[in-house]
């Protein structure tokens, strides 16, 4: 432990901040938010996890994923909750528990779709700051610092070269992966393309984030940057 975490007890800020963290996929946001989490003894929410989760209700109704009026129905008779589980958050879907279900490409394409349309980041945006409003959180995702919490305490914007994400997401893939590096590649750049050119809440980093560029860092050091940051800022808010 630094010099600057001992400096703060866990009778402080620790207990209400809000660190957002948001960047493209295959940055490293999920597991840079679940040491942040452990370490600061915060609780993680995976939005992506959300957006996934409707995305399979979507598909199991044969729903066309472009169609607003459509999917607005749908999100109204859907209830999605996070629950922090050892690894990962576990996301269950009208009490159902889809966490083994929803990181397929099927379920990822439809996701990146359904998350363009602004009815559907409305009422997700309302339900994740419901679920942040007590503060003790660290909350990932794409729009957390720009939209969902622009007043959150720490603001990360973790990004990497397409290439290097693509790669890190092919080895995650285990020894029979399902796709090419190639593959992984050209769908992570469309994937990007659809998040960064939205018109409503694209990807981008909120104006006072501190950028974290992972391209040439281990995970280690990832991990120690991102630490030091959240460190510094709850030094900062303790005096
Ligand atoms: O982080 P992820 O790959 O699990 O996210 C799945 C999709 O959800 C991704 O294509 C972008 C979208 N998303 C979003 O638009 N806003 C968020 N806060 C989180 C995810």
């Amino acid at each position: 432990m630094s010099a600057d975490e001992t400096s703060f007890s866990s009778a402080d800020p620790t207990s209400k901040i809000i660190v957002a963290i948001d960047g493209p996929a295959g940055a490293g946001k999920s597991t840079i938010a679940r040491h942040l989490a452990r370490h600061f003894g915060l609780l993680n929410l995976e939005t992506g996890a959300m957006y996934r989760a409707f995305a399979l209700k979507a598909l199991r109704a044969a729903l066309p994923l472009d169609e607003s009026r459509g999917l607005e129905s749908l999100a109204a008779e859907t209830a999605i909750r996070l629950e922090s589980g050892e690894e990962e958050n576990h996301v269950l879907l009208d009490g159902e528990d889809v966490t083994g279900l929803i990181r397929n490409q099927t379920v990822t394409d439809a996701a990146s779709r359904v998350s363009v349309l602004p009815a559907i980041r409305a009422w997700m945006v309302r339900l994740q700051q419901q679920m942040g409003a007590g503060g003790g959180v660290v909350m990932e995702g794409r729009d957390i610092g720009t939209v969902v919490f622009p007043q959150a305490e720490v603001k990360i914007f973790l990004d990497a070269a397409p290439e290097v994400r693509g790669m890190r997401r092919y080895d995650q893939m285990g020894p029979e992966p399902a796709q090419q590096p190639d593959e992984v590649i050209r769908d992570l750049r469309a994937r990007d393309e659809r998040d960064r050119n939205r018109a409503d809440s694209p990807l981008k980093p909120a104006p006072d984030a501190v950028l974290l560029d992972t391209t040439h860092l281990t995970l280690e050091e990832v991990v120690a940057a991102a630490e030091a940051i959240v460190a510094a800022r709850l030094v900062r808010l303790a005096n």
